[in-house]
């Protein structure tokens, strides 16, 4: 038994505040009646219709995919262009956990598992990703500490985290940092970035909880072992 918002959400219909919507506007049927009560439950053996179509479990996947830049990070593309569920061959209506700009390449995790993605992106949760950032002019180390220590991006200081340099390249004044945040927020690694007037040249998130790129490269996706889908469930517990 469980609620018909979980319900119509676990089936890829909508997020569970979506379907409540639905269930709101009339647009929902159980076993053939429109039901407007949003504490009612239900089984997998009522009939669930929305729009008089009759909706159904999915099986739950998730991918890791290695992203490339310039390609868009959401479902659909009002202008055609591909995006990264396109680069996944399922059937399943899957979905990026998180945002990663278009220029803006690496770790992806999409799934069909609404559970999941809402406890991965709530900010409580401080999932650490990492980035390999490519920025113009020389990082200093106190560059290093601010970015550690928090910047304050549209009037609200980033959390803690951890930056370490990795290489300084004179000759074509460029430097490379390993940044590790655990928000989410708009263009954040840019705009962090940018408020210490180095312009980022190129970003790859490398790291997104404990997963890695290992063995992809760009473009290549795998799917998570059950393992790992178990060892994602723990760790926003
Ligand atoms: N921060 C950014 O600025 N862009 C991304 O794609 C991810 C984090």
């Amino acid at each position: 038994m469980e609620r018909l918002q979980k319900y119509l959400s676990s089936c890829g219909v909508a997020s569970r505040r979506k379907s409540e919507e639905l269930i709101s506007q009339g647009k929902v049927k159980v076993n053939g009646k429109v039901v407007t009560e949003l504490g009612i439950k239900v089984t997998d053996k009522d009939e669930v219709c929305v729009d008089n179509v009759k909706v159904a479990k999915q099986e739950k996947e998730y991918y890791l995919l290695y992203k490339p830049e310039k390609i868009i990070c959401s479902v659909h593309d009002e202008k055609g262009r591909t995006t990264v569920v396109d680069l996944i061959d399922t059937q399943e209506k899957i979905f990026p956990i998180g945002r990663l700009d278009y220029d803006t390449s690496g770790l992806l995790l999409l799934t069909n598992d609404g559970e999941i993605t809402n406890k991965l992106t709530h900010p409580s949760k401080n999932i650490e990703k990492t980035y390999y950032v490519k920025v113009d002019g020389i990082v200093t180390y106190k560059d290093i500490n601010e970015l550690e220590n928090g910047i304050v991006l549209d009037g609200i200081k980033t959390k803690k985290a951890k930056a370490k340099i990795r290489k300084i390249d004179k000759q074509n004044n460029k430097s490379y940092v390993e940044l590790t945040i655990t928000e989410g927020r708009n263009h954040q690694v840019k705009n962090m970035f940018a408020s210490l007037n180095h312009k980022v040249l190129k970003l790859k998130r490398i790291k997104y909880a404990f997963f890695t790129l290992d063995n992809l490269s760009v473009g290549e996706y795998r799917k998570l072992t059950i393992k790992e889908v178990k060892q994602l469930y723990n760790y926003v517990k």
